[in-house]
């Protein structure tokens, strides 16, 4: 795992695994060194502003047209049809789903939770698990739908991707661009996470205003891979997603054949144990905002199609208050999951509900909090004296837009249909005659 990678998010890359195979000076001259063609890949309008710009340049050994033609790929779990229940307004939980027992790569081992909006609009989100146990073999998936934020919870994946490989670890996420082809091998076997396939805006740092300069997701802790290509022919298949479905063409060569490249339209590493926490040191809770890792921006300011958002490890040092989340409703639609450890807002040993490799959903005014075991320990606590959190790294999928569970996802034997009685023991303590 000793493998090279490029620091820095947003800035303009480049790469070459044989040196001398980046052109200078030109994007496209008439001869590419090596024999290698130009190609463009755009991940955003060619006038988007140059701060949110995103292209890479790729010289590889054939241009992606290279291809058969698709085919419908039935996929009995993978899809974006979040319209197909009614979406009750309950809060809901899933305990994790198992692994799989019949041999399941990727792309097979997908199963679609929830989402939002349209891969046709622009806008909103898939939400998915993945859980597989076999490597991609002779096949290569790509998604025009969206960007995917891959977040794994159990196992090691190396994603080989067009633009080289990135090896990722449960508590590193991996970015990968809408349209970037790749494939995904698992270095200890089955492995387990979510993932979310982002329909609208990239994924950038968020704005930090008054806080400055530092502090959450640095730029420089993320990675991007170091050109890698593949020189092999063979009966292969080109796995794509597109307009919701999954289709499947034949190719005769691997399209990891990028030798070169440069740009911002890059695959990305995060080790999420680096983001730099704040939180309050006076009094109160502050919003979860605040551990914002990736923002997607939407057409209305301060508003995200999507928030990418962690509660990793850390110090707890407000006095006279209540220390874990309290009580909320929010416009906001939160979908979330446990990569490691507990979440402070629910008491392990009361049931054990939300787990590592679990999820829960709590949409646009959906009232929730801490369960009835964590309130009465947070009152109980001492605040004159710090708490350190550890062992824990849970997230959250923010959207703007309502998340539609899909049926599936609804009527799975997971669902924890009793979720709403972790708070039923929170007690009336109202008294009008003591302050
Ligand atoms: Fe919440």
């Amino acid at each position: 795992m000793n493998r090279a990678y490029l620091t820095g998010f947003g800035n303009e890359h480049s790469s070459e695994a044989l040196a001398g195979a980046l052109p200078v000076g030109q994007n496209s001259p008439q001869k590419v060194p090596y024999g290698l063609f130009a190609e463009q890949l755009s991940g955003t309008a060619f006038t988007a502003p140059r701060h949110a710009n995103r292209r890479s340049w790729l010289y590889r050994i054939r241009p992606t047209a290279l291809h058969g033609s698709f085919a419908a790929y039935t996929h009995p779990h993978c899809h974006n049809r979040f319209d197909e229940a009614s979406t009750p307004p309950d809060q809901m939980r899933w305990s994790p789903f198992p692994l799989p027992t019949a041999p399941t790569d990727f792309v097979d081992g997908l199963f679609t939770m929830a989402g939002n909006g349209s891969a046709a609009a622009r806008t909103g989100t898939g939400i998915h698990l993945y859980a597989c146990n076999q490597p991609m073999q002779d096949r290569y998936f790509y998604d025009a739908d969206g960007e995917l934020l891959v977040v794994p919870q159990q196992g090691r994946l190396a994603i080989a991707t067009e633009l080289g490989v990135l090896e990722i670890e449960p508590q590193q996420v991996a970015l990968i661009p809408r349209g970037v082809r790749f494939k995904v091998e698992l270095p200890d076997g089955a492995s387990r996470g979510y993932i979310c396939e982002n329909f609208g805006e990239p994924l950038r740092l968020p704005e930090l205003g008054p806080i400055g300069s530092n502090c959450l997701a640095n730029a420089r802790d993320f990675e991007a891979p170091v050109a890698a290509y593949e020189d092999v022919e063979g009966e292969f298949e080109l796995i794509a997603k597109f307009q919701g479905n999954l289709w499947r063409a034949p190719i005769n060569h691997s399209p990891l054949d990028v030798v070169a490249w440069h740009g911002t339209h890059v695959p990305y590493r995060y080790d999420l144990r680096r983001f730099n926490t704040i939180g309050s040191i006076s009094y109160d809770h502050p919003d979860p905002s605040i551990f914002t890792v990736l923002t997607s921006p939407s057409d209305t300011a301060g508003t995200a199609n999507m928030d990418f958002a962690i509660f990793p490890p850390r110090w707890l040092v407000a006095e006279h208050t209540f220390r874990p989340p309290w009580f909320h409703r929010n416009v906001a639609s939160e979908f979330m999951g446990l990569i490691h450890g507990e979440y402070d807002a629910k008491d392990a040993s009361a049931g054990g509900g939300f787990v590592p490799g679990g999820a829960s959903l709590h949409n646009c005014m959906s009232g929730h909090g801490p369960d009835a075991a964590s309130h009465a320990k947070a009152l109980a606590t001492d605040t004159s004296k710090p708490q350190h959190v550890l062992d824990t790294m849970a997230f959250m999928f923010e959207t703007r837009c309502v998340i539609h569970p899909t049926r599936q996802a609804l009527d799975a034997p997971q669902r924890q249909r009793d979720y709403q009685h972790c708070w039923q023991g929170l007690q009336k303590h109202f008294d009008p005659s003591k302050r």
